[in-house]
């Protein structure tokens, strides 16, 4: 053999090996990108849900009575389309319906007098929110699927701060956050009520703790932002638009304010 020829196959068999090593390099990189981007978008989707969402559906998924159904249990993964006749995929059954709403619902408990069982969130069926954000939302509710058959064990709920004997900084903190997190525009500046918005929470820190039997103040309170459709004050047909985002940190404060309102 030649030398030239030998000298051919060694360059070859070297850029052979480095395009080999490149590709798998590249590979990779893609692969780890994918994964950020939909981490990404998950988490975009959390957003949204909090703010659209869990009202009806729940904190985590897990229905709200009458307001909306479980999105996260074992059967809403293995069971509801066959249940309903769809039968595209999963993804496209969740992004529809987030996309439509539901004009009807499909079971009884969800049917109300006349009102539509769940707004549509698309902008092209009048919502307010883009293709991505529905895409996103959709990512985050599919995001529930192992936990729902089971294959993730989750770790508890964290339990929230505990309430320290309210100092007047912190009160002071959560009566600032009353107003910033938007609940004086229906509650009053002085918590005094709006009249057809909001009620007065005039005695809150009071009767917080007597409008559901075995459910302290502080639960009552917390659950009035993060969760308003758990409770609904007498007299009121449905959950004000209570919810809030905020951690947990600043909802001890808020709810250490509300409790001192008279
Ligand atoms: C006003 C209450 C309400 C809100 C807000 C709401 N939904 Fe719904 N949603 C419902 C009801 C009620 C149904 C079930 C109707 C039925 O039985 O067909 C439903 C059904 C669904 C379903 C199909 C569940 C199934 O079992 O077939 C998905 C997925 C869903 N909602 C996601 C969302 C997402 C994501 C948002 C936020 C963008 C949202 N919903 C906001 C009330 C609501
Ligand atoms: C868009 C109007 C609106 C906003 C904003 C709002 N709320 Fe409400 N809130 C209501 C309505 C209406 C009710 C009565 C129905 C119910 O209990 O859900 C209510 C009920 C409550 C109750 C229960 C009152 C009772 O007597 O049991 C509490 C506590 C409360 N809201 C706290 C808050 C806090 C804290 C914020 C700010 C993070 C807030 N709300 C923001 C409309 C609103």
């Amino acid at each position: 053999m030649s030398r030239i020829l030998i000298a051919g196959i060694v360059v070859f068999l070297a850029l052979l090996a480095l395009l080999v090593t490149v590709g798998v390099h590249e590979e990779q990189r893609l692969v780890t990108a994918a994964q950020i981007d939909r981490a990404r978008q998950i988490e975009q989707g959390a957003l949204l849900y909090e703010q659209h969402c869990r009202t009806c559906h729940g904190s985590n998924g897990e229905g709200l009575g009458a307001l909306g159904p479980a999105l996260h249990d074992a059967h809403f993964f293995t069971g509801r389309l066959r249940e309903v006749g769809w039968a595209g995929s999963m993804h496209d059954y969740v992004a529809t319906t987030i996309a439509n709403g539901r004009i009807t619902a499909t079971r009884p408990l969800y049917v109300g007098d006349g009102e539509v069982a769940m707004p549509p969130w698309s902008r092209a069926s009048g919502g307010p929110l883009r293709y991505d954000q529905i895409e996103a939302l959709t990512a985050f509710v599919l995001n529930w699927q192992p936990t729902a058959l089971g294959e993730v064990i989750v770790a508890p709920m964290p339990t929230p701060t505990p309430l320290a004997v309210s100092d007047a900084a912190q009160i002071a903190r959560g009566r600032q956050l009353y107003g910033e997190a938007g609940c004086a525009a229906c509650h009053g500046d002085n918590a005094d009520g709006v009249a057809n918005v909001g009620p007065a929470l005039t005695g809150i820190g009071a009767g917080a703790g007597e409008r559901v039997p075995g459910v302290s103040p502080e639960e009552y309170l917390r659950a009035s932002v993060l969760i308003p459709a758990a409770h609904v004050a007498e007299g009121y047909a449905r959950p004000g638009d209570c919810a809030a985002i905020m951690t947990d940190v600043q909802l001890t404060d808020l709810v250490a304010y509300l409790l001192t309102v008279e």
